[in-house]
């Protein structure tokens, strides 16, 4: 095997991997010579493992359309015991040296490595399972990427172009996403939200449905695996998920409605975004890179209410003019008349079913 210019090894989860010696290591990353590594998007491809091992994942062929070092997939061809032909495709011929390294490195006989434009190779060959990994926005590369998947195929997603997706670029989310963000305490959520609503439209242009399974917010990006449903109905279906977002700053009240005005924001998604019967899944964590952090989303994702939005415990209590509460304290107090649970979008944050009127009447009792 020869190991391409200028890289070095290292070990991420129980993988050893031929990366350019010089690369990021923490944000969204840079890409510092030709060939893209980033050491933070680590815990994503731990994700990535853990998701692969989920019974949901019977894929026969995958492709990791943008793949750099290859490291996502074949961290997954190494790491979950799939027997999935998986194919790693990158456009840029350095990169692509460095994937077949790494299959070597790792003897990885479902392992392939392809260079290709990913559009032009999407509309020659079809898979099971497509992983999209781009540089900020993956809204170029949706449609490439549903016209290359088979029936019911699962997508995999990140879009780490977050600023345009929770309101502090307003225009290029309309532009991008065609759907108004909103900026704010919970817009992270809007944000994630606004883009499985963008994803369910551009599937319903092809008649096909969405079913999210796994939707997230970490670091600096969004993270989202979905299965393709096929047909007219599928499609008519994931369309009825859609809503807007009325925010009223005066009241803090979130209300959402499949009525359009125009002070709203979404287009958005306001169904659930995660099936928690794969989570159950997802558990052989002690040979990933982050096993504690792993688990500790692992248990918020399980427990978190599936409904929109959630609430900031300083925002309420600065509303009432008081000092925040001790937010398990609150969370119990809630549970007594309702559902409550933390949120991984915000460590002071949480979720209720409970009407605003309701859950500003608990504060002055555990303040
Ligand atoms: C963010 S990096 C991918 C990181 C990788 N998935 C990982 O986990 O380390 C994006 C990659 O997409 C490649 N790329 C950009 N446009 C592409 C296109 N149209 N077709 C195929 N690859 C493309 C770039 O060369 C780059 O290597």
């Amino acid at each position: 095997m020869i190991a391409p210019p200028g890289a070095v090894v290292l070990k991420e989860g129980s993988t050893s991997l031929f990366v350019p010696a010089e690369h990021s290591t923490k944000g969204p990353g840079k890409r510092i010579g030709r060939v893209f590594y980033n050491q933070q998007m680590a815990f994503n491809r731990d994700i990535s493992v853990l998701f692969y091992q989920s019974a949901c994942m019977d894929s026969r062929n995958a492709l990791d359309a943008m793949a750099a070092t290859g490291a996502r997939g074949i961290r997954i061809l190494n790491e979950s015991g799939t027997k999935a032909q998986f194919v790693m495709n990158d456009k840029d011929s350095e990169a692509v040296r460095f994937i077949q390294a790494n299959i070597e490195l790792n003897e990885l006989e479902g392992g392939c490595a392809s260079q290709d434009d990913l559009r032009s190779h999407l509309a020659k060959h079809v898979y099971d399972y497509v992983d999209l990994d781009p540089f900020g926005t993956p809204a170029p590369f949706v449609q490439s990427v549903f016209q290359g998947c088979k029936r019911n195929a699962i997508v995999a997603m990140t879009a780490t172009d977050t600023a345009p997706l929770a309101g502090t670029h307003v225009r290029k989310c309309i532009r991008r996403y065609m759907a108004k963000p909103l900026r704010g305490v919970f817009g992270h959520e809007v944000g994630l939200r606004i883009l499985i609503g963008y994803l369910a439209r551009e599937a319903a242009q092809l008649d096909r449905g969405i079913e999210p399974l796994l939707s997230f917010y970490a670091d600096h990006y969004f993270r989202i695996y979905l299965r393709l449903k096929e047909n007219a109905a599928a499609a008519e279906h994931s369309l009825s998920n859609l809503g807007f977002l009325t925010f009223d700053r005066e009241t803090l009240v979130r209300e959402v409605s499949h009525e359009f005005c125009q002070e709203a924001a979404g287009p958005l998604w306001i169904a659930p975004m995660t099936d928690k019967s794969i989570l159950d899944n997802m558990t052989k964590l002690d040979s990933l890179e982050h096993p504690a952090r792993c688990a500790k989303y692992l248990n918020l994702w399980k427990n978190e209410l599936d409904v929109p939005f959630f609430y900031e415990n300083n925002e309420l209590s600065s509303f009432l003019h008081s000092s925040p509460p001790e937010l398990e304290r609150l969370l119990d107090r809630i549970r007594k008349q309702g559902k409550a649970s933390r949120t991984h979008f915000s460590p002071s944050g949480f979720k209720t079913d409970l009407s605003l009127k309701e859950l500003l009447s608990l504060y002055p009792e555990v303040g």
